[in-house]
């Protein structure tokens, strides 16, 4: 269990695709631990594993109810738009107002590499796009209708 450095925005690893996992392995096993400290000792709803210099199509997603550990993902369905405020722990204290799918369903594996199924609504469907980005190097300030205010981001803190 480790802390790791997250890459910062301008650093051309996060412009990079990723490549799939082939080995489920220990070395997999502790990437995802250390990538869920990471996350958490950032207080991020996401992380992947590009964030953290590793160019593998793995991301980690939690808002709020647990850990979802996704391994070589794919959007395989979309449902409905969201327009709402997104952030990213590689560009910290910036926000940009991002429109994205209402409901996603992703196909992944997890650990083990066992394919699954997994929707996600609102947030953690918004959330699951903006991960899966990563994996293809992109940023979601490439997405993002506009950035937020200094004033916007100040009445968001307040909530
Ligand atoms: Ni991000």
């Amino acid at each position: 269990m480790a802390i790791r450095n997250i890459v910062l925005f301008g650093d051309d690893i996060l412009k990079k695709e990723c490549r799939p996992v082939e080995k489920f392995d220990r070395k997999l096993h502790q990437l995802l631990d250390d990538m869920q400290d990471t996350l958490y000792d950032a207080n991020g709803a996401g992380l992947a594993a590009p964030q953290v210099g590793v160019l593998r199509q793995i991301c980690i997603v939690d808002v709020g109810e647990g850990p979802i550990e996704l391994i070589n993902p794919e959007i395989i369905a979309t449902e409905g738009n969201q327009i709402g405020p997104e952030g990213c722990l590689s560009l910290p204290n910036e926000w940009g107002e991002v429109s994205r799918p209402m409901k996603v369903t992703v196909r992944a594996q997890n650990r083990k590499g066992k394919w699954f199924e997994i929707s996600g609504e609102e947030l953690c469907a918004r959330a699951f796009c903006h991960e899966i980005d990563h994996l293809h190097g992109i940023v979601f300030t490439e997405k993002a209708n506009r950035m937020l205010t200094p004033e916007e981001l100040e009445a968001m803190k307040e909530k």
